[in-house]
């Protein structure tokens, strides 16, 4: 099996920013409320005419340049997404289309904000086998786009953006482990009820608000850390590493509190804990992989370092990947 690597990242934020401030001008809620309980302040919010592929675009482009990969040396192409432009084609192929990488096949992983560990892992096996070479694998999501902006139970939480990763072969490090893991028992605690073929669209279900995302976040918030914790002990244990070994931690940011608690189970300083979740909120599939380009650009990622993605959420689904940079 080929040792396989991430050898180019980039993301991209939509220009508008929207504060708790604002929030605060449309539903009953607070600044202090949500800083408090969450550890956002403001996320990014895509324009109206902004697709996720749009997004997805821009991240890629600049994920191949620092890969210094061209589109067309592209074999293969994975969009994680729970936003996708629409049902058919996947993201994934619009992709394709505008960076014109025709060489690449292409399909979309629907895994909520374990996608893009989960898109990363299943690149990494097509290239460790020999079945491509160089892979592109985007975390992407307008999640304004499926947001009730009536509901403070969920509003104050979401942000859009894209992240993207280049894929290949490398001597040494590379991804050493991944954990993935789902639970569909759990999955009316995080869901969108209409839009599919058990409840397509009609007046009834738009009337009722149905194809905005329904979350059960009190009971979500303590699987969520027991679930992430357990991730990161396998991911690690199947590396041969203990937690003292990782040079940085980048984990899904859903919430403020439940990274924090993690990290007390796991016994990890602050420091090592990647944060960005102030300024983008949760913005499912692109959170990991955003926060990853970020920590890069900021030279929190050096040569040698052992990163661990940590990631969980709506299926449920979670997952967490080592990687020796
Ligand atoms: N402003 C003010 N008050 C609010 C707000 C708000 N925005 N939202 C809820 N409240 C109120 C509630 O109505 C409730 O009031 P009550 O006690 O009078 O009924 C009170 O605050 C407490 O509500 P809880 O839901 O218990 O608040 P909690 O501390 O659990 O925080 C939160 C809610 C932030 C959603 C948290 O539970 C959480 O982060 N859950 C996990 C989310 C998660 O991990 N999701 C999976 C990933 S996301 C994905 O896959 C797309």
């Amino acid at each position: 099996m080929k040792k396989v690597g991430i050898i180019g990242v980039g993301e991209y934020l939509p220009k508008k920013i929207l504060t708790n401030a604002d929030l605060e001008k449309m539903v009953d809620t607070s600044d202090e409320w949500i800083v408090a309980r969450t550890g956002i302040k403001e996320r990014h919010i895509a324009a109206k005419v902004e697709a996720s592929s749009d997004m997805a675009l821009q991240a890629s482009l600049q994920a191949l340049e620092s890969a210094r990969i061209k589109p067309q040396d592209l074999d293969l192409i994975i969009v994680a997404t729970i936003t996708p432009d629409m049902p058919l084609p996947s993201t994934a192929c619009v992709l394709q289309n505008s960076l014109q990488a025709k060489k690449a096949f292409c399909f979309d992983v629907s895994a909520a904000c374990a996608g893009f560990i989960y898109a990363l892992t299943v690149a990494q096996q097509f290239i460790a086998r020999g079945g491509c070479k160089n892979a592109l694998v985007i975390g992407v999501e307008k999640l304004s786009s499926i947001t009730d902006w009536k509901d403070r139970n969920t509003c104050v939480l979401f942000g859009d953006g894209a992240g993207a990763a280049v894929l290949s072969e490398v001597k040494s490090g590379g991804i050493l482990s991944s954990y993935l893991g789902s639970d569909g028992s759990a999955g009316e605690l995080l869901m969108v009820p209409a839009g599919g073929s058990r409840l397509p669209a009609s007046h009834d279900t738009v009337d009722k608000r149905m194809h905005y995302v329904k979350m059960r976040g009190n009971e979500l918030f303590k699987i969520a850390v027991v679930t992430m914790t357990h991730a990161a002990q396998i991911a690690l244990k199947q590396a041969g590493l203990e937690c003292k070994d990782v040079d940085l931690v980048i984990p899904h940011q859903a919430n403020i509190r439940i990274i924090m608690a993690m990290a007390k189970k796991l016994k990890l300083c602050e420091d090592k804990i990647y944060l960005n979740i102030e300024k983008h909120g949760n913005m499912s599939s692109a959170s990991t992989i955003i926060a990853l380009s970020q920590a890069v650009k900021e030279g929190r990622v050096k040569k040698g370092d052992i990163i661990l993605l940590d990631a969980f959420g709506s299926g449920l689904t979670w997952g967490a990947c080592v990687i020796k940079w």
